[in-house]
C-alpha cells in the first residue's frame, strides 16, 4: 500500500469508529434495516433535513410497512402521506418504482447496483446508499453531507468546474471494502453534525489531523446565498358543509399531481362559480427552500356542492376524506385553520 493509500484506510476506519460511538443510531431507519425502509428514508432524504423527515418516515412506515404492503397504493395514496414535506416529485417516483417493482421483479425489492440504478427517483448516491447500508456491499455515495467532508477533507473548491467529477473519484478512492455500514453512515453523519455548513467543529473530529481543511474559516461559505424568487398565486376553495372542491394539478406543473382549490391562474375561463352564500379573502406567505410564495384565496361557502363544466380533474372531496389526499401544506393550513 502507498502513503494515499494507507491515509484513505485511516480516514475510513476512523469514521467507522467514530460512527460506533457517537453515530446518531436512534434514527429510526436505522433500527429494523430492509432495503424498502432504507429506500423510503434515503428518498425522503434527498431534500430534506433530517429532524423533518422523522415523522413522515414512522408515519410512511406505519401505514406501508414492507414491499408487499404498498403494492396496491394508488399515487394519491402516496402523494396523501407527502403532505407537508414538499418535492412532490419523490412520492410520484416511489409510486412508479413500487409499481416497476411489483410487476418487474415479483414484488422482491431488487438487489444490485445496476437494478436499483434503472428506477425513478434512485441515482448513483442513493442506489450507493441502499447498497452500502442495506446489502452491506461497498459503493461511494455523495450526498450533500458527503460532499462538505470530502471537499474541506481534500481541500476542494466546490465552485470550480469539474469538482463534482474529481469529488466522485475521491469518494470512491475513500470508501472501504470492509465496515461499509458503519462508514458510511458514519460520513453522512459527520458531516451533519460536526463537519456542518454553518460550524465546523473540527476540535471532535476524528480525521482532523489529516484533513487540508481542519480549523480553517468556512464562513465565506455562507455569505453568498441566493435570494428566493417571489411569486403570488391566486386560488378559489369553493366548499360546502360537509366538502370542498379541489382539482388536480398537472404533470409538469408547480405541485403537480397534488389536490388544489381552483388556480385562477391557469388559463381556464373563469365563469366557474355561482355567487357564494359566503366570501372571505385570505393572503398567507409560505416559504419554500427556493421560492417564497404569497398565496392569495378566496374562500366561497355554498350551501351544497354544484356541477361544474371544467376540464380540469376535479373533485368534491368530503372534509372526512380530506387526509387520503396531497395537498400542499400551505393549503392545508388554510383548510385547517379556516374553514373546518
Ligand atoms: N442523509 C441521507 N441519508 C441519510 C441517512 N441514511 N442517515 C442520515 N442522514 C442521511
Amino acid at each position: 500500500m502507498n502513503n494515499t493509500e494507507l491515509q484513505n484506510k485511516k480516514f475510513s476506519q476512523d469514521i467507522s469508529t467514530w460512527y460506533l460511538s457517537l453515530g446518531r443510531d436512534n434514527l429510526p431507519w436505522r433500527k429494523n434495516i430492509s432495503p424498502y425502509r432504507i429506500w423510503i428514508s434515503e428518498i425522503m432524504l434527498q431534500q430534506t433535513q433530517v429532524k423533518t423527515v422523522i415523522p413522515f418516515f414512522n408515519n410512511f412506515i406505519k401505514t406501508y410497512p414492507n414491499i408487499k404492503s404498498i403494492a396496491s397504493a394508488s399515487e394519491d395514496d402516496i402523494l396523501a402521506l407527502w403532505t407537508g414535506l414538499g418535492f412532490y416529485r419523490r412520492a410520484k417516483n416511489i409510486y412508479k418504482t413500487k409499481e416497476i417493482i411489483k410487476n418487474e421483479f415479483n414484488n422482491k425489492f431488487p438487489k444490485t447496483f445496476e437494478q436499483l440504478l434503472l428506477l425513478p427517483g434512485i441515482g448513483r448516491s442513493t442506489a450507493g446508499a441502499i447498497m452500502s447500508i442495506a446489502y452491506q456491499e461497498s459503493y461511494p455515495i455523495m450526498d450533500a453531507n458527503v460532499k462538505r467532508v470530502i471537499s474541506r477533507y481534500k481541500d476542494i473548491d466546490v465552485h470550480n468546474k469539474g469538482s463534482i467529477k474529481k469529488l466522485w473519484l475521491l469518494s470512491e478512492d475513500l470508501t472501504p471494502k470492509k465496515n461499509i455500514f458503519e462508514y458510511t453512515q458514519g460520513i453522512m453523519d459527520l458531516g451533519a453534525t460536526v463537519c456542518t455548513p454553518k460550524s465546523q467543529n473540527c476540535s471532535k473530529c476524528p480525521i482532523n489531523i489529516t484533513c487540508k481543511g481542519a480549523f480553517k474559516d468556512f464562513q465565506i461559505e455562507n455569505k453568498v446565498r441566493k435570494g428566493r424568487t417571489k411569486k403570488k398565486i391566486y386560488f378559489t376553495l369553493a366548499h360546502s358543509k360537509e366538502s370542498f372542491l379541489l382539482f388536480k394539478k398537472n404533470e409538469n406543473s408547480f405541485w403537480e399531481s397534488l389536490w388544489v382549490p381552483y388556480n385562477r391562474d391557469n388559463c381556464e375561463k373563469t365563469n366557474l362559480f355561482k355567487k357564494p352564500a359566503k366570501k372571505e379573502v385570505i393572503t398567507i406567505n409560505h416559504l419554500l427552500s427556493h421560492m417564497e410564495l404569497e398565496i392569495t384565496i378566496e374562500i366561497f361557502d355554498y350551501k351544497s356542492p354544484f356541477k361544474i363544466e371544467s376540464n380540469l380533474e376535479h373533485r368534491w372531496i368530503n372534509k372526512n376524506q380530506i387526509h387520503n389526499y396531497g395537498l400542499p401544506k400551505p393549503i392545508k393550513t388554510i383548510i385547517d385553520n379556516y374553514v373546518c
